[in-house]
This record gives structure tokens, sequence and C-alpha cells, in this order.
């Protein structure tokens, strides 16, 4: 009888979260393959013959990807209409699509706090992305991640208040740490329900305000602009997905967004070498 390890599991964009991916893959056992439009340049972490590329736009590498491969789909799905004619061939398993919380419409109303938004709030189809991902959730049956924003190691978010990329703001942000989506990405391909849509966010909804003042007091860093766009965000409701987490036993690790932080920091500090 065919087992999960008997299928590979094929990487489309092995870029910041789809590298944690092949990595933790390849740790539990999976055959993993892992593609770039230029292997010879983002790959250098995987072993040839496990490397493949692949590039939507270029047609002549779609053969690339072996038949009867569970996928995951790491990178925007657009233009629909190349995303309907890549994936309308396919003889994929599992297929797992990466989007964003940026699907859903922002809300009419200027309710402040905003309302919590879960996997059947509105989609904003105008958005070619939301059109390619809804189409391979609604036609090949794949697991659509709509995933908040993504920190980790080299994405600080401190380093985005630094350089002035987000300031103290009333507007709400949602947050995965990489590690988080990595493994959620390996439970969705093993057990997400097929044509289903799962929030991926640690579940707390934070104001910029609040991240800057914890950056502020516990980091010692100073926003560097003011934010007055009136934007308000949205609060994302991730239920969906934890139940997924708790049947797999694999709860999410970052929820304490400044232990999280002190993490980064740790890591990125360089330590006194030793003499
Ligand atoms: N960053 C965030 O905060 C955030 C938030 C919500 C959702 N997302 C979504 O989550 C997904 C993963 O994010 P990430 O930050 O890990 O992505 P990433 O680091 O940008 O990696 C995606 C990789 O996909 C490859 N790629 C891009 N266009 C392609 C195309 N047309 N054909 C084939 N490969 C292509 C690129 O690698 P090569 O150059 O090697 O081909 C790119 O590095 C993305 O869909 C992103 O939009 C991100």
């Amino acid at each position: 009888m065919a087992t999960e390890t008997d299928h590979p599991l094929v990487i489309l964009g092995a870029g910041y979260t789809g590298r944690l991916v092949y990595e933790k893959g390849t740790a539990r056992g999976r055959i993993v393959l892992a593609a770039s439009r230029t292997p010879q340049h983002h790959l250098d972490f995987v072993p040839l013959a496990r490397r493949l590329r692949f590039d939507l736009e270029d047609r002549t590498t779609w053969r690339n990807l072996p038949s009867s491969c569970d996928l995951l789909w790491c990178f925007p799905a657009e233009p629909p209409e190349l995303v309907q004619e890549f994936a309308g061939n396919l003889t994929v398993r599992r297929p797992v699509v990466l989007g964003s919380t940026s699907a859903y419409q922002e809300n009419p109303s200027r309710d402040y706090p905003p309302p919590w938004i879960d996997e059947t709030a509105s989609l904003d189809l105008k958005k070619p992305r939301v059109q390619g991902e809804e189409w391979l959730r609604m036609n090949c049956q794949a697991v659509v991640l709509r995933v908040a924003g993504i920190y980790g190691l080299g994405r600080n978010p401190l380093n985005w208040i630094k350089q002035g990329r987000v300031g103290p703001s009333r507007k709400y942000v949602n947050l995965i740490h990489v590690e988080d989506l990595a493994n959620i990405c390996l439970v969705a391909l093993e057990r997400g329900v097929r044509g289903e849509a799962y929030n991926v966010s640690d579940g707390t909804p934070r104001t910029w305000q609040d991240i800057c003042h914890l950056a502020k007091e516990r980091f010692g860093v100073q926003p560097t602009v003011e934010v007055r766009d009136g934007l308000i965000g949205k609060r994302i409701d991730n239920g969906k997905l934890l139940s997924l987490l708790t049947q797999a036993g694999a709860p999410l690790r970052h929820t304490d967004l400044l232990q999280s932080l002190e993490q980064i920091v740790a890591a990125e500090t360089p330590s006194e070498a030793t003499p």
C-alpha cells in the first residue's frame, strides 16, 4: 500500500518559506524536490538530484515536474490564465497553495476594532492572485492557506520599524512565524481537507502601535516614521487552522511575539569569539 513518503513533494518557489519546508520535509524522511526559475543561483542548499527548474511563465519547464507528486505552491498564483493552463493538465496528488490574507475584502465599515475574519468572509476577486487561488481550490481541490505577514530569522519586524516600513498606528496586523508556517504547510499536505481554505496566523492580531511600543520598551528600537493613513487592518480568525493542528498534534510554537523576537535578535547577534 502506498504511503505518504512514496510520493515526492515538489516545492514550487523554494524561497523564504519553501526552503524551510524543504528542510523540515527532508528531515521527516520525505523525498522533497525544490523548484526555482534559476536553480543554479537559488538552490545551493539542495542536492543537484533534488533540484528542478520551473517557471510558470516558461511552458517548457512545466514538464520538469514528476507525475503524481504532492505540490506546495509558494509564489502568487497569477496570472490566472496561465495558472489554469498549467494546472489544468497537472496530475497532482495533493496540491497546497500559499495565498494571503490580503485576499479578503477590506471592511467597508469603520468599526474599531475591525471584525474578526474567518474563511467565509468575502474575497476580493478583482485581484488576479485571488482568482488563481480560487480556481486551484475549486478545480484542483487545492488546499489554500491564506497566510498573514511572515516573519522569522532574516525577516525581523524590528528591522521593518527601524527602516520606516511600518510605524505606530491603530492598524491591526496579523503575523505568523516562518517556523510555524513551514510546519503548517506539511500538516496541510498530509491532512488538509481538499478544496478548503485555512487562515494562517498566530491568532493574535496586534496594532502596530502595540508592536512599536514593545519594540521600544524591550529592544530600544525607535520608530522612524509617523503613519496617518487611517487604515484599520483586519483581525484574522485562525480557529479552523487550530482544529487541524490539534488533530495533527502539531500546535503553534510562536504565539508569544516578544519571546519570538528575542529569539530572532539572539540568533542575529554574533556570539563573541572564544580565544
Ligand atoms: N511575505 C509575507 O509576509 C507574505 C504574507 C502573506 C502571504 N505571502 C505569500 O506566501 C508565499 C510564500 O512567501 P515567501 O515570502 O516565502 O516567498 P518568496 O521568498 O518570495 O519565495 C517564492 C519564490 O517563488 C519563486 N517564484 C516567483 N515567481 C515565480 C514564477 N512565476 N514561477 C516560478 N517560481 C516563481 C521565486 O524563486 P526563484 O527566483 O528561485 O524562482 C521566489 O523566491 C508567497 O505566495 C507570498 O506571496 C507572503
